[in-house]
């Protein structure tokens, strides 16, 4: 099949993925039940029957909140609404973190930008303490217009990340090929945050924070979305035995998403760690397995 036709087909996805991620949207659940903020509340508000939190990035503080409990392996999803407008210099997230010495990261970082000008999503995978893995993907939608669903798909064979159920990165347990580490024996919370990232986020860092549009507001909402193996209420060795750390999509939605995961390399991707020759003059040797 020809690129063309792998184009026909994310389009023909992107469209079947509104529809579900509109369904998305609709569950909302309560804020409380799987997670907490420790940031003030003129930085973080609920709304909607505490379905829809607003995270405020201001002069005065950052806003974020994290899951109540740790995970190892699950799907993990959130609907995000970015800052809309000047933006630049603002930096959202979603991400997962182990917070140990020799930490596991999933991260999912949302650079701001100026007005009219894109987003970039970057993402980043530690694996005991080592990162240092960035991409960039340039969105193919106006991410401040509507919630769109980002999620993290965990588990003992593969970290999955998705854009509206479209598949962007694969990072996968190499470990027997190369001996590169792979997060599979550190629990990890969810994490979602604004904050002020202008000493590198936005053109590189040389256009500031404009603190005259301040506040800038991210909505968050989704926060029934996570089905993982939590921690305390299972123990390390329990995860690893989990539907959780064996649950795999079929071969055909599998064999989609490797498509997906083509298309997304030729048309969105703007870096690479795995092609950044002047940082990594030998190529980091996971990359060899993957795609994207
Ligand atoms: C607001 O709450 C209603 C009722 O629970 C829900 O159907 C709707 O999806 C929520 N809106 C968002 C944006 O989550
Ligand atoms: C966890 O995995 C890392 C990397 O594979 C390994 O070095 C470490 O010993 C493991 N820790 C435990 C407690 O199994
Ligand atoms: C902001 O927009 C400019 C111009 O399109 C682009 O070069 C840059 O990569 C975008 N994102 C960031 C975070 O600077
Ligand atoms: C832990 O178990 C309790 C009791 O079954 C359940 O209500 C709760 O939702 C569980 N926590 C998580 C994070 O799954």
């Amino acid at each position: 099949m020809g690129i063309f036709g792998r184009d026909m087909i994310l389009i023909a996805t992107l469209a079947a993925m509104c529809a579900a991620m509109l369904t998305g949207i609709a569950s909302g659940q309560s804020f409380n039940q799987y997670y907490q903020t420790t940031t003030g509340p003129s930085n973080f508000i609920l709304s909607n029957g505490s379905t829809v939190a607003q995270l405020v990035l201001d002069q005065a503080s950052a806003s974020g909140f994290s899951s109540k409990s740790n995970y190892l392996f699950g799907t993990f999803s959130m609907n995000i609404k970015l800052v809309p407008g000047d933006s630049c210099g603002t930096v959202a997230t979603f991400y997962m973190t182990s917070n140990s010495a020799t930490h596991d990261e999933i991260d999912l970082e949302f650079l701001g930008n100026l007005s009219g000008q894109p987003y970039i999503l970057q993402t980043n995978v530690f694996a005991h303490g080592v990162g240092g893995r960035e991409q960039r993907i340039n969105l193919w939608f106006d991410p401040t217009a509507a919630f769109h669903l980002y999620t993290i798909e965990w588990t003992q064979n593969a970290i999955t990340i998705l854009v509206d159920n479209i598949a962007i990165r694969q990072f996968n347990n190499v470990f027997l090929q190369t001996g590169v580490p792979y997060l599979n024996n550190q629990s990890m919370v969810a994490i979602g945050s604004l904050w002020d990232g202008d000493s590198w986020a936005c053109h590189g860092g040389s256009i500031k924070l404009n603190w005259q549009d301040a506040p800038f507001i991210a909505s968050y909402s989704g926060f029934n979305l996570i089905s993982g193996c939590s921690i305390p209420n299972n123990t390390i060795s329990s995860c690893q035995a989990s539907k959780f750390a064996t649950f795999s999509v079929t071969p055909k939605i599998q064999a989609h998403r490797l498509n997906q995961l083509i298309i997304v390399k030729k048309k969105y991707l703007g870096y690479n760690y795995c092609t950044d020759k002047n940082r990594y003059p030998t190529t980091p040797p996971e990359c060899a397995y993957n795609i994207v």
